[in-house]
Order: structure tokens, then C-alpha cells, then sequence
């Protein structure tokens, strides 16, 4: 289990896809959701500092009051979420049957699941929603290509 490869990225050439990648650094998204980590040490070979693409830090953001829970877990503060990692989302509809995100399920797709972005990510959801269409749409095939 520990050695299963993620799945490969799809459509990586197309030029929208391509956009959308400069899209999710231009408007900030990078900056929680990285793109690139590096494993520590391991007796693994495999898993041995590797260069890895999870799409977070793996680190608690306060995604304002609409995404609280209220409710504190372990170092977590109420309105805190770890960043979800974003590889391998764009298949989620295929693997699981459905299109829901977020910790709770409520975003049906995943242009709703940025929407809902605010405190700490407010900044990036606000020029997510500033972009003309076919932008947005660029960012979004760049997500399911993850
Ligand atoms: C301040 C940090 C931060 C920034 C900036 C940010 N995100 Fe997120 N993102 C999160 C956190 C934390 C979650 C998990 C929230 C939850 O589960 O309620 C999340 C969840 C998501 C999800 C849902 C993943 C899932 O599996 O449910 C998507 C899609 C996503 N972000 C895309 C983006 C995009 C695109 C941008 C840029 C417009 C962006 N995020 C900017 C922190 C951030």
C-alpha cells in the first residue's frame, strides 16, 4: 500500500489545461496547496526523498466562519483546515461516483469548492471569481487533469 503510485496527470499538453496550471500559481493557490514536496528519509528506497506533486503543505489555514465546524480538533481551531491534496482529484468522479468536495461533501463540483474558499484564502477565491469564463474554465481543466 505504502509503495502505490498516484495516478499519472491526463492531458497535460493541452494548451488550456496549461493556462489553467499558470492560473493556479497567478492567482495564489500554490501558496497553500504546493506543488511540490520532498520526502524525508526512508528505509524504503521508493519513498526516500522523493520529489512528490500532493498540491498542499499539509499545514492548518483558517478558511473563515462559512467553513467552520466550531468545533476544535487536536491542534485545530474551529475554522481550521489542513489543505486538502489535490492529486488525483480530477478523478474522483470516476473512482468514488461522485463530484463532492470539501470536508463536509457540501461543494457538488469543483468550481463550488473554490467558491466556498474564504478567511486565509480569501484573497485567491476573490480573483478566482474575477477571471473572465474561459479562464476559470482553463483552472478547472487544469484540476481535473491533477
Ligand atoms: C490559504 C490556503 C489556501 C489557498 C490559498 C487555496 N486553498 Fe484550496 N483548500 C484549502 C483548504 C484548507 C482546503 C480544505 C477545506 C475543507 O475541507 O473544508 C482546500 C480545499 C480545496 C479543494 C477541495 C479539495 C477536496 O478534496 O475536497 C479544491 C478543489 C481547492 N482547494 C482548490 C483551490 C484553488 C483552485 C485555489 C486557488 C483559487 C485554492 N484552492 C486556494 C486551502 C487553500
Amino acid at each position: 500500500m505504502r509503495t502505490l503510485a498516484v495516478p499519472a496527470r491526463r492531458d497535460v499538453s493541452d494548451p488550456t489545461t496549461a493556462q489553467g496550471g499558470r492560473s493556479f500559481q497567478e492567482l495564489g493557490c500554490a501558496a497553500c496547496h504546493l506543488p511540490e514536496l520532498r520526502t524525508g528519509p526512508s528505509d524504503v528506497p521508493a519513498l526516500n526523498n522523493q520529489a512528490i506533486r500532493p498540491y498542499t503543505d499539509l499545514l492548518l489555514h483558517d478558511m473563515g466562519p462559512a467553513l467552520a465546524d466550531r468545533r476544535p480538533d487536536g491542534l485545530a481551531t474551529g475554522s481550521e483546515w489542513r489543505t486538502a491534496p489535490l492529486w488525483g482529484i480530477g478523478l474522483t468522479e470516476t473512482v468514488n461516483d461522485h463530484t463532492r468536495f470539501l470536508h463536509d461533501g457540501r461543494a457538488r463540483n469543483l468550481e463550488e469548492a473554490i467558491l466556498w474558499h474564504d478567511g486565509e484564502a480569501a484573497p485567491a477565491m476573490e480573483r478566482f471569481r474575477a477571471l473572465p469564463r474561459d479562464k476559470r474554465e482553463g483552472l478547472l481543466a487544469f484540476l481535473r487533469s491533477l
